[in-house]
């Protein structure tokens, strides 16, 4: 088990206890990444929703949940037929199992595809966005449309997190991600989760220009046992790269 942490009591507790207990496809070792970073915006006063789409039986949801700040709720939101209609119904006892309470979040049946941004607003009761996880239908066409979903109601300084972005099994998905980057020039790859596993793929953090710097310092401060130094070259700027075992190939 890799020894990672994101220093929010309750997170931890779950990723060390449950987290790989509930069926999901995220790694343990982004859900640190992303659990310190809903806790250093809480500590930073960047307040907001979070949110996930594509929370199938709610693994990595929780892990987000329990850093939501008092004031603050939870939407997931997900076609929930897939592979059967009752997982909605695991989805919703698994958050009351592990601490999550009724009136801290938003259950929402829905294809991405067919939700509007204000019918999103609405939910979130005009609140900002201040971290979203995309994990729905691993298709350029549906990323496509689940970042412009969100990018119009993200907190100033929020984060979007990319799911199974460089797995093998989807090449092209990562495209999605570029083409974003061309269309909303404010936005940058602030970090890159490399993977666990085939099954725990890697994940792209995304963010403002304005809040660019000092996430990755302090990612690269927190985690710095697990930065690969060179990071990822984006042609004008390096996102962090954070790796379960950082090494470098050896030339001599
Ligand atoms: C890979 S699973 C999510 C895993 C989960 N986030 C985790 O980390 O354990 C993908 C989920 O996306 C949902 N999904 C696929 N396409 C969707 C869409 N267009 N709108 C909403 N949900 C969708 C599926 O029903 C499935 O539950």
């Amino acid at each position: 088990m890799i020894d990672i942490a994101s220093g929010h009591a309750a997170i931890d507790r779950y990723l060390a206890n449950d987290y790989e207990r509930l069926r999901g496809m995220s790694s343990r070792f982004a859900a640190a990444i992303c659990g310190y970073l809903i806790r250093r915006q809480s500590e930073l006063g960047i307040g907001g929703e979070l949110a996930e789409i594509g929370t199938f039986e709610g693994r990595f949801f929780i892990a987000m949940a329990l850093g939501l700040a008092p004031d603050e709720k939870a939407i997931g939101i997900d076609r929930f037929d897939w592979p059967n209609t009752s997982v909605e119904g695991r989805f919703i006892a698994s958050c009351a199992a592990h601490g999550i309470a009724s009136d801290r979040f938003v259950s929402w049946k829905a294809d991405s595809r067919e939700i509007t941004p204000d019918a999103l607003k609405d939910r979130l009761a005009q609140r900002p966005i201040r971290f979203v996880h995309i994990d729905s239908h691993h298709s350029r066409e549906c990323l496509t449309n689940d970042l412009e979903l969100v990018t119009p109601l993200l907190h100033r300084d929020g984060i979007i997190c990319l799911d199974d972005m460089l797995h093998p099994g989807y090449p092209m998905l990562a495209g999605a991600a570029f083409d974003y980057f061309v269309r909303h020039p404010e936005m940058r790859l602030l970090c890159v989760i490399d993977r666990e596993d085939i099954v725990a793929a890697p994940k792209f953090l995304i963010c403002r220009d304005s809040a660019l710097e000092r996430y990755q310092g302090d990612l690269m401060k927190t985690f710095a046992r697990f930065h690969f130094t060179l990071g990822a070259d984006m042609e004008g700027y390096i996102a962090v790269v954070l790796t379960p075992q950082p090494r470098l190939a050896a030339v001599e």
